[in-house]
């Protein structure tokens, strides 16, 4: 047996908290929230499930309910997301902001996709990182405003009748109801995008960086090695 076995080297993990509770439940909140969105949506915009004629389940009727239950759940994460933003004591995407405002940060987080060095960094997020969440997170904020305007269209009680006036306001603003659905539509596609390189760099951030990646969003605790590049 050789006797430079690597497998026998021990090396020392540095344990880091990095996600709070709340902000780890948002994330899985979130997560399913959107791929049931998105799932859900298409269906509404091409129900191909046709129930035979004797029966009385409105199968569109159903998944349009799931929609709307994941839509409240979307906007109520979106809320307390962006309230913990402004007002909670030290938010970690808040602490990226610094590293959005200096162009070294910049040229680093590029350089270091390109396997050119390594990514320091203020906050927990590099600046690329920042503002692709902050695009996506208003993608969310246009999909819950005109969610509930499709919404407030067909429920004229309750939260539907509260929004009436806004949401004619926004529908005319658009161009009209057509405009509003077909908005709704388009932007969809932001999150399947967002969706696929989001879990593929969470991916690779781990191995390029020796980081937990994936696993941190789950249990809270980033660990990497002590010495080196963490
Ligand atoms: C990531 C978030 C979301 C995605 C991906 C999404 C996706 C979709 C899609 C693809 C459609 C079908 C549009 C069409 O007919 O072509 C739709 C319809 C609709 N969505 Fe969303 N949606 C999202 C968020 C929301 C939210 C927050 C609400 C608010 C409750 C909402 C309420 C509705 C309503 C009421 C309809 C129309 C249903 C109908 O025409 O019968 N959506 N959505």
């Amino acid at each position: 047996m050789s006797s430079t076995n690597v497998s026998t080297n021990k090396v020392l993990y540095v344990r880091q908290h990095i996600f709070s509770g709340v902000i780890r439940i948002c994330h899985w909140l979130r997560a399913m929230s959107i791929v049931a969105l998105v799932i859900t949506g298409f269906y509404i915009a091409w129900p191909f499930l046709v129930a035979p004629q004797s029966s009385d389940v409105l199968v569109q009727g159903w998944i349009r309910l799931a929609h709307e239950i994941f839509g409240f759940v979307l906007i109520a994460v979106t809320l307390t997301r962006a309230y913990l933003f402004f007002f909670s004591k030290d938010d970690i995407e808040r602490k990226s902001l610094k590293d959005v405002m200096s162009v070294k940060s910049w040229i680093t987080q590029l350089k270091s996709y390109l396997w050119m060095g390594h990514l320091p960094h203020a906050g927990v997020y590099g600046p690329l990182q920042f503002v692709t969440y902050l695009g996506i997170t208003l993608a969310a904020v246009f999909m819950c405003i005109t969610g509930l305007v499709l919404y407030a269209n067909v429920y004229h009680l309750g939260i539907g009748g509260a929004l009436w006036e806004p949401a004619m306001w926004i529908t005319q603003l658009m161009g009209g109801l057509a405009e509003v659905r077909v908005w709704h539509h388009y932007i969809t596609w932001a999150f399947i995008i967002f969706v696929v390189i989001h879990v593929y760099m969470a991916v690779w951030m781990g191995i390029r960086f020796k980081h937990n990646s994936v696993d941190s969003i789950v249990s809270g605790y980033d660990y990497h090695p002590e010495n080196g590049h963490h």
